[in-house]
């Protein structure tokens, strides 16, 4: 059962992502192609885009059910769903390795990372038409590029009327197999708008899901650059916060768990954005991704004081 506080008007949020063991290598600069680098520190945390964004969702204060596969080297992962609230009844163990990132991160806070699928391509027509059988119109689906078949769960989702939220993260081919008029939301980042768009710069790209999709809401992340929404032609720009960034990984993660809470609990557009805004800023302060992610207590407690000290900076 999904513990914690019941989301606003009995919506429901479903989250159907990868869990992946993230194996991060501290060094002085990101490997180029042909180099061979020592690094200086190991660390293991939990991670996968899917797992810190139910991770994000819970800890903004929203339930969410967390569908996916656990594999061989994974039960760590699960414990820690458990521990944060994620109702976890929808993950299935399968008989393969957990899947993995490797990731470098350097002193600026950078990282590179590269993935072992495993388990994570393990989910079957089987388990989606089992775990949709719990969700309505209206529920919330969250949707990432670690896993196999995400064409299909959006189509099965569409049918039921769910409202389809997608980050089409990691991009490659998979994503244009996906039909975007059956989404609600894409949440991207620039290189990824480019290249789902084909064009050149993101006024364009905005322009074109607009023409394209016009009922699709897009929330585009820049980075220290900030955000902008795009809803029925008005775009909506929120500024990043300043903070000394560690380590980046998980920030779009971060950002998006607490942008769909947002939605969920029906906050307005500028809530969502600042908040979301807020949370992502304070998780590239720490190490790791999923443990880097904020309490919405600490964000709540931290966004004033941050959002002047952002404002003095670039007077
Ligand atoms: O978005 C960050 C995540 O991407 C990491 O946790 C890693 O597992 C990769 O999937």
């Amino acid at each position: 059962m999904c513990d914690g506080n019941r989301n606003l008007h009995q919506v429901k949020i479903l989250n159907f992502g990868s869990c992946n063991v993230d194996y991060v290598y501290s060094l002085d600069h990101i490997v180029k192609a042909g180099e061979t680098e020592s690094t200086y520190r190991l660390n293991t945390y939990p991670g996968g885009k899917g797992l810190n964004q139910s991770i994000a969702i819970k800890r903004a204060g929203s339930c969410v059910y967390h569908a996916g596969c656990i594999g061989e080297g994974g039960a760590f992962l699960l414990d820690i769903l458990k521990r944060d609230g994620v109702d976890v009844s929808f993950l299935e163990s399968v008989d393969e390795k957990n899947g993995h990132a490797i990731i470098q991160v350097c002193p600026s806070g950078e990282n590179s990372i590269f993935l072992y699928p495993g388990s994570n391509h393990m989910i079957s027509s089987r388990q989606i038409d089992h775990v949709l059988e719990a969700f309505s119109e209206n529920d919330i689906l969250v949707l990432q590029n670690e896993i196999n078949a995400p064409e299909e769960i959006v189509e099965k989702a569409y049918r039921k009327g769910m409202r389809i939220v997608l980050n089409p993260s990691p991009y490659n081919e998979k994503i244009q197999g996906i039909d975007f008029a059956m989404l609600s939301y894409l949440i991207l980042n620039e290189p990824e708008i480019k290249q789902i768009s084909a064009c050149e710069t993101v006024s364009d790209a905005l322009l074109y899901f607009q023409k394209a999709f016009p009922r699709l809401r897009v929330m585009l992340t820049l980075g220290g650059r900030g955000c902008i929404y795009q809803s029925e032609g008005k775009q909506i720009f929120c500024p990043s916060f300043r903070v000394n960034a560690v380590d980046t990984t998980g920030a779009g993660d971060t950002f998006t768990g607490y942008f769909v809470s947002g939605i969920a609990n029906a906050q307005s557009t500028e809530q969502i954005l600042r908040t979301a805004s807020c949370a992502a800023a304070l998780s590239v302060t720490k190490e790791g991704a999923a443990t880097s992610i904020p309490y919405i207590a600490e964000v709540v407690a931290q966004i004033d004081s941050l959002e002047a000290s952002t404002e003095n900076a670039e007077k």
